[in-house]
């Protein structure tokens, strides 16, 4: 499909690995442990959509609204200036004590106060970074699919691109994005490894409905002043960088344990 709206990540090397960007409407989940850069990815991409006067909600549960902005400042985004131009609203799930405060992590509040926001910024196309999503479902990992579904039918509504991070506790099944995973409509999985003594950071694109994509693992780097720089093509194998084995079991035994719950959505 050739024509169909798309919307640039804010990287420029990473939207040619999309074959263009991201597809608007789509609900992509970012993916990856912690440090590996799913939340500088989240930041190009509002900041991106500030250049390109969309409006942009970004939510943040696992830093406060200052330490967002911080780290944006420290790559060139002056998010602060756009939240108060009213380009950006950015929802305090952590600390906030203001009308953008959500006062518990609960799907069905998160939902009502995107819309509010989105009310308040305007008519037209809009970007949402869910900074996590696993956040969500934390105490009811069971539920993560259904929350899930349920925030990508409204949300679609409301003429919304989603970025939705999610990730892995090394030490327990219970904070897996599989749910996630499965209803979104792209994947984008971010891993790490040390090599020769060096912590090492990849991202691939590991699904995209509806384009083509690139299937190789990239190398990246954080850098500041820039934000997350795509290096290359990597040697390495996906296997090389697995979670270990009794995490991978567990992941699979979960996976099916949440399946056979809950009947498939796909296509949705
Ligand atoms: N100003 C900076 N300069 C260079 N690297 C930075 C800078 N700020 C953050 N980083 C790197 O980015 C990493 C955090 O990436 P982040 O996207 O927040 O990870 P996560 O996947 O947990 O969201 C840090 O561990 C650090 O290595
Ligand atoms: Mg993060």
């Amino acid at each position: 499909m050739k024509d169909i709206e798309r919307l640039s990540s804010g990287i420029i090397k990473l939207d040619e690995m999309l074959c263009g960007g991201i597809p608007k409407g789509f609900f992509v989940a970012v993916a990856g442990e912690p440090g590996t850069g799913k939340t500088v990815l989240g930041l190009h991409f509002s900041w991106q959509g500030i250049k390109e006067g969309d409006r942009v909600i970004y939510v943040t549960t696992e830093e406060s609204r200052e330490s967002v902005m911080k780290q944006a400042s420290q790559f060139g985004m002056d998010l602060e200036s756009a939240v108060s131009e009213g380009k950006a609203i950015i929802i305090d799930a952590l600390m906030g004590h203001d009308r953008w405060t959500l006062t518990s992590l609960d799907p069905e509040q998160l939902v009502q106060k995107v819309i509010e926001a989105k009310k308040v910024l305007g008519y037209g196309r809009a970007r949402l970074v869910v900074d996590s999503m696993s956040a969500f479902w934390l105490d009811r990992p069971a539920m993560a699919r259904k929350y899930s579904y349920y925030m990508k039918k409204v949300l679609y509504k409301w003429d919304f691109t989603v970025l939705a991070t999610t990730q892995y506790a090394i030490t327990t099944a219970s904070a897996f994005g599989f749910g996630l995973e499965h209803i979104a409509d792209g994947i984008i999985r971010f891993r790490r490894a040390v090599r020769g003594g060096v912590l090492r950071r990849y991202v691939l694109i590991e699904k995209m409905r509806q384009t083509q994509h690139d299937l190789r693992m990239y190398e990246i780097a954080i850098v500041a002043g820039k934000g997350l720089v795509i290096l290359r093509p990597t040697p390495e194998r996906a296997e090389d960088l697995a979670l270990p084995l009794p995490v991978t079991r567990k992941i699979l035994e979960a996976k099916k344990k949440v399946e056979s719950e809950i009947p498939g959505e796909e296509g949705v």
